[in-house]
């Protein structure tokens, strides 16, 4: 009998080496190697595929078709919606919402075709009770209690489901490895096989992964190139706001989010998220600038915070929450050289009202006026938004999508926008808009 051996595979890039190392030398992240059983070449049975080539004329697509999930904030997401023979994992904190987002998109997906919701987590009676308290009734919806991956894929096929929901596969066991589920070897594997059995029959898998960004459990980047989406559920559990991403989408673009609150109810669509991010305030505060980020193919108005106060220990702190901190201190060195302002004995902290991640460099604008609001301690003329990317020498230079992000300020009621010079021809809105081409006209204009 061939001998099984051993491999070492990382659980951040999935590099596979003989022998174990504290650190990986592909992805250079330490304690990520994991050992791994591997079928030794011998006991494999050799392959034996009856699958033809096609003409690719000739192929029928039907499966291009997508499937509502009932919420417009995850089609949007998926790029759609949901594709026939496609798997799709969402990974995310534990208690983040994903078996809540789930269990209202099963009331959707099983009106009219049945649909299997296989949980190793939780009994069927507590996914009851979660129903019960979501309003969610399922028409054609299966609940199975059960870890034996072999026998979800089985029930699922004599259901002749349309959707097939796995929650979670750090919880699921294949019976083509003798390791413990939950390991990195059994994960792969159950994925693996979910994914075929998707392809092979059409049915729309959704496997849930209890995986952080650091893929502190198992790591997503193992899995990511198994599946044909990835979506990652966001969000701080003190707080109600869940943010959805797509980190991968072989069929649609990763820049879209859906916004979503949770509450007693589950999921509830954000479809105005402007008007969640921009606080509502009848007078301008020192210290806060309103702009408009684009997420995706929507602009999104939110409000950039910042605090500058004088240092107390040595050191001066920069903070930039949602931002990034390279671009802050770059932002400040340019204040200072261009503007002869000081920040040398003041501590600087940058926030994104809402909990958003921004990396856009059309912020730029308005976060130099926030650092100025709140050095000086004067509000910026109240209704104005500020749009702009700055450039070393305190040029402001354009930006892209201007159009889209000005008509959303002027939606949300602004009465006055900034943004650069270049962008300022031919936009017609009926609001005042401002074209500046340094720093200080913008400071000008606004203070
Ligand atoms: N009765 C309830 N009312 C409101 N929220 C609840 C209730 N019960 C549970 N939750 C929320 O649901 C969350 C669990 O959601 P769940 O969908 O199970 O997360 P995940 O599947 O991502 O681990 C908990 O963090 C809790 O905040
Ligand atoms: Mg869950």
């Amino acid at each position: 009998m061939a001998k099984t051996t051993t491999s070492f595979i990382c659980s951040e890039c999935g590099y596979e080496t003989g022998k174990w190392m504290g650190k990986c030398p592909a992805c250079e992240s330490w304690n990520t190697l994991t050992e791994v059983e591997k079928v030794p070449k011998g006991a494999r049975a050799p392959a034996k595929s009856t699958t033809e080539a096609e003409l690719l004329k000739e192929i029928k697509a039907d499966n291009a078709r997508r499937i509502k999930t009932g919420m417009a904030e995850l089609d949007r997401v998926l790029g759609g919606g949901l594709v026939r023979g496609g798997t799709v994992l969402l990974g995310g904190d534990p208690g983040i919402g994903k078996s809540t987002l789930l269990l209202q998109v099963c009331d959707e997906l099983s009106r009219d075709n049945p649909v299997l919701y296989a949980t190793g987590e939780e009994s069927a009676a507590q996914i009851r009770l979660r129903a019960q308290r979501l309003g969610v009734m399922g028409k054609h919806l299966y609940v199975l209690a059960e870890n034996e991956l072999d026998s979800i894929i089985d029930r699922a096929k004599e259901l002749k489901c349309a959707a097939i929901v796995v929650d979670s596969i750090q919880t699921v066991h294949s019976g083509a490895l003798s390791t413990a589920a939950g390991s990195v070897s059994q994960i792969r594997q159950a994925t693996s096989q979910l994914t075929r059995f998707a392809k092979e029959t059409g049915v729309t898998a959704i496997i849930v992964g209890h995986v952080t960004k650091q893929g502190a459990i198992a790591g997503p980047k193992l899995l990511e190139h198994l599946v044909d989406t990835v979506l990652y559920f966001e969000g701080d559990r003190s707080d109600d706001l869940r943010i959805l991403r797509a980190v991968k989408n072989r069929y649609g673009s990763t820049n879209e989010i859906g916004v979503f609150t949770m509450g007693e109810r589950g999921m509830a669509q954000i479809e105005d998220p402007s008007a969640l991010f921009l606080p509502d305030r009848e007078k301008s505060v020192p210290g806060c600038t309103p702009m408009c980020v684009i997420e995706g193919s929507r602009p999104v108005m939110v409000e950039l915070q910042a605090l500058v106060t004088k240092t107390v220990f040595g050191m001066p702190r920069r903070v930039a929450a949602g931002l990034d901190y390279n671009r802050l201190a770059l932002l400040i060195a340019v204040l200072e050289k261009k503007l002869g302002l000081a920040f040398g004995d003041q501590d600087v902290f940058v926030n994104i009202v809402g909990g958003l991640r921004v990396d856009e460099r059309a912020t730029d604008l308005a976060i130099v006026c926030a650092l100025y609001s709140s050095l000086r301690n004067i509000p910026l003329r109240a209704g104005c938004a500020v749009l702009g990317e700055i450039g070393l020498t305190g040029e402001v230079r354009s930006i892209s999508s201007a159009e889209k992000r000005a008509a959303e300020c002027a939606r949300m009621g602004f009465e006055k926008i900034l943004l650069p010079k270049s962008n300022r021809s031919g936009l017609t809105l009926p609001i005042d808009i401002v074209g500046v081409s340094t720093v200080e006209e913008a400071f000008s204009h606004l203070f």
